[in-house]
């Protein structure tokens, strides 16, 4: 067939077809028919090898505006269809940002979140760095290290849930004292909160529940910075009314060891249920860190003294809002907990 009449009989293939499209995806696939590789307008090209050269001139003119003919109305097409159909997909999609939003229950936070960030937030004012140790523990940090050889009767004091002959849930923050001054050189300035373990369940007991230890190792430290610390920290966490008091007590990593109470926040010491008509509350155990504590960290006891401190996170919880059965901060009951918003 003469190549004038064929490239007539594309146009008007290519008018018959495009009339009455209506999506963008099938013209598209139409305009690969005429223009892609292997489409007609191409292959026509391709026949040019055949057409006698002195024809060639005149004849590649000819193709040449059919495809851009072609090309051309193919766009504006195309532009045409896309601009429909994005004004349908807006149309379609449209949101009404007057309608109510679907409400987000509020959450709160656990008790134990709350005093334990308290705590940190305290502390970190003061230049401590967090340190977290390991809940799997070995013999030697949780008991050993800590001046409480094996067969030492202090290890009654702590019911332990071993893991193997070496291995046991941590009992006591206290594990995470070692780690640190190992690889710590003084000054240390450590707080170091985290879940412990002990065989032992009753209302103001669970097997597991939540501490906080503080370590201090630095040049001249005395007991008076331990008590000046602990006031410091008591009347931010209970109010500024509230005295420490230190009691003589043991614990084999530190010497001397006291038990520190504070003065009954709920009756300011008259004595009340709260602190069993005593009018002072315990908090937690605290200490001069032993000699032989520091010596097996290779630190020299006769240039640097420690103190730490060690609390119960529940136990704090429990008295600073007045919880009266530690069970309830473990069954994550939403009516007790919602209860809660720091
Ligand atoms: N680790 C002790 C316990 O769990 C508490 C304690 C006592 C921590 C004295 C200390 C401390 O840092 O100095 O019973």
């Amino acid at each position: 067939m003469d190549v004038k009449e064929k490239i007539k009989q594309i146009e008007k293939q290519i008018e018959e077809t495009v009339k009455d499209i209506e999506s963008s995806q099938t013209l598209l696939e139409i305009k690969m028919k005429f223009l892609g590789k292997t489409g007609e307008i191409s292959s026509l090209m391709k026949n040019m090898r055949d057409v006698p050269p002195e024809e060639r001139p005149s004849m590649g003119k000819l193709l040449n505006a059919l495809r851009q003919w072609t090309e051309e109305k193919f766009d504006k097409l195309e532009a045409g269809l896309k601009s429909i159909e994005l004004k349908k997909k807006y149309a379609e999609e449209k949101i009404d940002v007057t309608m109510p939003g679907i409400p987000v229950p509020d959450g709160a936070y656990h008790p134990n979140t709350l005093i334990t960030n308290e705590l940190i937030s305290i502390f970190l004012g003061m230049g401590f760095e967090i340190f977290e140790g390991p809940e799997i523990e070995n013999d030697y940090y949780n008991f050993t290290a800590l001046n409480t050889p094996q067969d030492h009767p202090a290890r009654d004091m702590q019911d332990t849930f071993y893991l193997a002959e070496n291995l046991l849930l941590r009992t006591q923050t206290s594990a995470g004292q070692i780690r640190v001054m190992e690889t710590k050189k003084p000054p240390i300035k450590i707080l170091s909160p985290g879940k412990v373990y002990r065989s032992d369940d009753d209302a103001t007991h669970s097997p597991m529940f939540s501490q906080m230890e503080m370590l201090v190792v630095d040049k001249g430290l005395t007991l008076c910075d331990l008590q000046g610390m602990l006031d410091e920290f008591v009347k931010k966490i209970f109010g500024s009314d509230v005295k420490t008091r230190l009691r003589p007590s043991y614990f084999p990593f530190t010497e001397p060891s006291v038990e520190v109470d504070v003065s009954c926040f709920e009756c300011g010491g008259k004595g009340c249920r709260l602190c069993k008509g005593t009018g002072w509350i315990e908090v937690g155990g605290a200490g001069m860190v032993n000699r032989r504590v520091l010596e097996g960290c290779n630190i020299d006891p006769d240039e640097y003294t420690g103190f730490a401190f060690g609390l119960g996170i529940e136990r704090i919880a429990m008295l600073k809002y007045g919880i009266n059965n530690m069970k309830l901060l473990f069954e994550g009951d939403t009516r007790f907990l919602k209860q809660f918003k720091g």
